[in-house]
């Protein structure tokens, strides 16, 4: 099938190339005339695992192009749009201006029987309100709500082989048209009996939010019995074992440390309580603010147990931080808690010297005074203390021999990722967030 994807950030550069490697032939729009010249040479413009090789043989076929001009998507029969939602700089709220501009661009290129698939996490409403924008436009045009599930790092396997596949539509033959559509595009992985569901506008959008808030409520709560067990001499990671065995509570996203960060999981429970608050809902997702609150003070208890590991005083103190990402496999540093645990410490007055896989450049543009390095050895040589912040692999498995050119034995695990026996026993001082 003939598709565009308008937007080619995280999510559309990879549904783009995606849906390319599930056979369709594909034309991603995106107005960063940079962005669209990197993919068209088969280059990623973020770190993501698995892109360039898709990228490669979509080029190869000839299926996949980009382009800056929004009338390329001329042909394409189902229109994506996977534009971004950020978090608006005058409140909590998502800022929706990114999807009305990709919308407004699409509508006068659309021919009827044109369907238009949302991708993007939007506060709910925004489905029925564009979808009379799109019939005033363009009658016999239809739009469905179709909302992404990928984690930045196993983008493509999850779009390629998604856990369940939502379909918000309307009723009617528009709503049966789109479900035809879709059905198409996913034969692959609907051949593999992935759930599918066929929910209305509302619903869908709902799924989205719900989802991540539900995940982020799950990290919460334990960095909330991370700050009982530092209280009470319990440690925080057998507590999580030991409740994660019970298969109604399991032990995924029970990783405790210094909490969520990223494009998705914090904005989106802001803007979900925001909209809640609007449609006089309020107090049922009062609780996402408390989430919140427990997740950014991890990064305050991060501080702290820095401050603690040396003496009080970090002022000419020398910290390496490894990992700035917000989470390994990625380069992504938005709401990144190991940036804002540096930035913190470096207006402290401590000397940060940072390093990370993937994420220097990105770090460099959000942190431009904080001093980057290539290497864990070259972060390391004379700090006072290690702070390890993203469990990155390559740090997951160092061994504490590696690490031998610091001044101060003193190990910080934000992640509560590293074998503690095996530092401890090399003479190092390990200490975590939620253990004794
Ligand atoms: C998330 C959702 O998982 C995904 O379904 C949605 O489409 C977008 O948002 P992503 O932001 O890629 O995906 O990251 P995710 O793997 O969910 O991790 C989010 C954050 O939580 C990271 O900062 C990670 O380090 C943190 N996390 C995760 C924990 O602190 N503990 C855990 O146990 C799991």
């Amino acid at each position: 099938m003939k598709i565009s994807v308008i937007g080619c950030g995280y999510l559309g550069a990879v549904h783009a190339a995606s849906m390319a490697k599930l056979g369709h032939e594909v034309v991603g729009i995106d107005v960063d005339a940079g962005k669209v010249a990197a993919l068209n040479a088969g280059t990623p413009p973020f770190y993501e695992p698995g892109l360039r090789a898709v990228l490669a043989a979509a080029r190869k076929r000839g299926s996949l192009t980009f382009s800056t001009d929004i009338a390329d998507v001329a042909g394409a029969v189902v229109h994506f749009v996977a534009v971004g939602t950020p978090q608006r700089k005058d409140s909590d709220a998502a800022d929706l201006h990114y999807v009305d501009a990709a919308f407004e661009a699409l509508l006068p290129h659309l021919r009827s029987g044109d369907l238009v698939v949302g991708k993007s996490t939007v506060p709910v409403g925004t489905a029925s309100r564009l979808d009379l924008l799109l019939r005033s436009a363009v009658p016999e045009a239809s739009l469905a709500w179709n909302p992404e599930f990928l984690r930045e790092g196993f983008a493509v396997k999850d779009t390629v082989a998604p856990d369940r596949l939502v379909y918000g539509v309307p009723g009617g033959n528009h709503g049966d048209r789109a479900v035809a559509l879709l059905d198409e595009i996913y034969a692959n992985a609907l051949a593999r009996k992935t759930p599918r569901l066929v929910v209305d506008f509302a619903t869908a959008e709902l799924v989205k939010v719900a989802a991540n808030a539900f995940l982020a409520t799950k990290i919460s709560f334990i960095n909330a019995m991370a700050e009982v067990a530092e209280a009470t001499g319990a440690d925080v990671t057998l507590l999580a074992d030991a409740i994660g065995y019970d298969r109604r509570i399991g032990r995924k996203f029970l990783n405790s440390g210094l909490g969520f960060g990223g494009g998705c999981l914090p904005k989106d429970i802001r803007a979900f309580r925001a909209h809640a608050e609007e449609l006089g809902v309020g107090d049922s997702v009062a609780f996402l603010g408390e989430v919140d609150a427990i997740n950014l003070r991890c990064r305050d208890r991060m501080v702290d147990l820095t401050f603690d590991a040396l003496g009080g005083d970090v002022r000419g103190k020398r910290v390496a931080i490894l990992g700035l990402a917000f989470k390994p496999k990625s380069d992504d540093v938005r709401d990144a808690p190991a940036l804002a645990v540096a930035a913190r410490l470096m207006a402290a007055g401590a000397i940060v010297v940072a390093t990370d896989p993937a994420a220097l450049e990105t770090a460099r543009l959000v942190l431009p005074e904080l001093q980057l390095v290539a290497s864990a050895g070259e972060a390391v040589t004379g700090a006072d203390v290690v702070l390890l912040l993203t469990e990155w692999k390559e740090y997951r498995h160092l061994a504490p021999s590696a690490l031998d050119t610091v001044a101060s034995r003193s190990i910080l695990d934000g992640r509560n990722c590293l074998p503690r026996e095996v530092w401890e026993g090399a003479g190092w001082r390990y200490r975590s967030l939620g253990r004794p």
